[in-house]
């Protein structure tokens, strides 16, 4: 297997680097797996028209046959190639938010297979630069899901996808950790009101100010991002997420540690909260919200890596970016959360 093992999100992209990204994009192009960079993850590409080199994706994941994928496209792609219709709010939105950490979900034309989902089709034009240079000489559209093993937490470095998926794809693109470190925004287009199937670093707030109303898809509605109602991100130690003021989420979890007969066991709080924990195990997510969130899947892999068999974690508060990471950490918990 190839890697690359500089940094190619950089604006001087190396010759070299573009040498390896062009022998990726010939991978792509025979039918074959890439994992690559992306702004929010690392993500498992393939050609997006070929049906069988898409059905590699899922084999390689042991994803469930009946969750699409998203399919990256470059800047000038005729989104008319993929959709049926693009409403001008998906428009509005894309102008404001694209390249960038955004997934919408349009009408899809007929015949879009692997990838579309009823009659609808997921499309992203990711900004990482490495990204954008494989879809570019790849020349084909590149679906991709998050280039993990079904179920773990979303890889944010290459190590992660080489821990899952080694010897299961034909090349990783090594492009350093990942700017967010959280999967896109997904905005439902193909019903009357949009709606985000699952927050991401465009929030709420910065697609009303674009579009006007948006609705939040609840948790039963979730389902209609197939995605979303598979327990996800989990570590294998048991996990419980608290939720409330600081002060008193620390004062839970001490008395939860202390009934614990765990061997091993690991908090996961804020930086800022440190001090609240005194000498009990601690794992710090960093301080502001942008940094606990580019953190949170490697402190996820972390947990397991270090053998802790059980960890509890401090919640954050759930509005802009927080509104991500308490969902991703809501289904990691798989809902054994308490609130104070
Ligand atoms: O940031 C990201 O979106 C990353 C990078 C690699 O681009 N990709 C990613 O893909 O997170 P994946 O497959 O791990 O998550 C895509 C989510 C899933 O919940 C899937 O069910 C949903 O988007 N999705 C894909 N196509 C859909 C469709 N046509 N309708 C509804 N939901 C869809
Ligand atoms: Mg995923």
């Amino acid at each position: 297997m190839l890697r690359i093992d500089t940094v190619v999100e950089n604006i001087e992209v190396g010759s070299a680097s573009v040498d390896i990204i062009k022998q990726a994009a010939r991978i792509i192009k025979s039918g074959g797996l890439v994992a690559f960079p992306t702004e929010t993850v690392y993500g498992l590409g393939a050609n997006a028209l070929d049906e069988a080199a898409c059905a590699k994706i899922y084999e390689a994941k042991g994803r469930p046959g009946d969750n699409p994928l998203i399919v990256h496209i470059n800047e000038g792609f005729e989104l008319v190639r993929l959709a049926r219709e693009v409403p001008p709010g998906a428009q509005a939105l894309m102008g404001a938010f694209s390249p960038g950490p955004l997934t919408v979900i349009l009408p899809a034309r007929p015949g879009i297979f692997a990838h579309g989902y009823g009659d609808t089709v997921a499309v992203r034009l990711p900004g990482n630069m490495a990204a954008r240079l494989l879809i570019h000489h790849a020349g084909v559209p590149i679906a991709a899901p998050s280039a993990n093993l079904s179920g773990s937490p979303s890889p944010t470095t290459a190590a992660h996808v080489l821990a899952d998926l080694d010897g299961r794809v034909d090349m990783v693109l090594d492009g350093g950790a990942c700017k967010h470190g959280m999967e896109s925004t997904v905005v439902d287009f193909t019903d009357t009101v949009p709606k985000i199937l699952r927050p991401g670093a465009i929030t709420q707030e910065m697609i009303a100010n674009v579009i006007g109303k948006v609705e939040i898809a609840g948790c039963g509605e979730a389902a209609k991002s197939p995605g979303m109602k598979y327990r996800h991100y989990a570590p294998s130690a048991k996990m419980t997420l608290v939720i409330g003021n600081p002060a008193s989420v620390s004062v839970k979890i001490l008395e939860l540690l202390g009934q614990s007969d765990a061997k091993k066991p690991v908090i996961l709080v804020p930086t800022g909260d440190k001090a609240l924990y005194g000498e009990a195990p601690i794992m710090l997510l960093g301080r502001r919200i942008e940094e606990v969130t580019a953190n949170i899947y490697a402190a996820l892999r972390r947990i397991d890596e270090l053998g802790h068999d059980e960890v509890f974690v401090q919640g954050v508060v759930e509005s802009g970016l927080g509104l991500a990471v308490m969902n991703r950490l809501r289904k990691a918990a798989g809902n054994n959360v308490i609130i104070v």
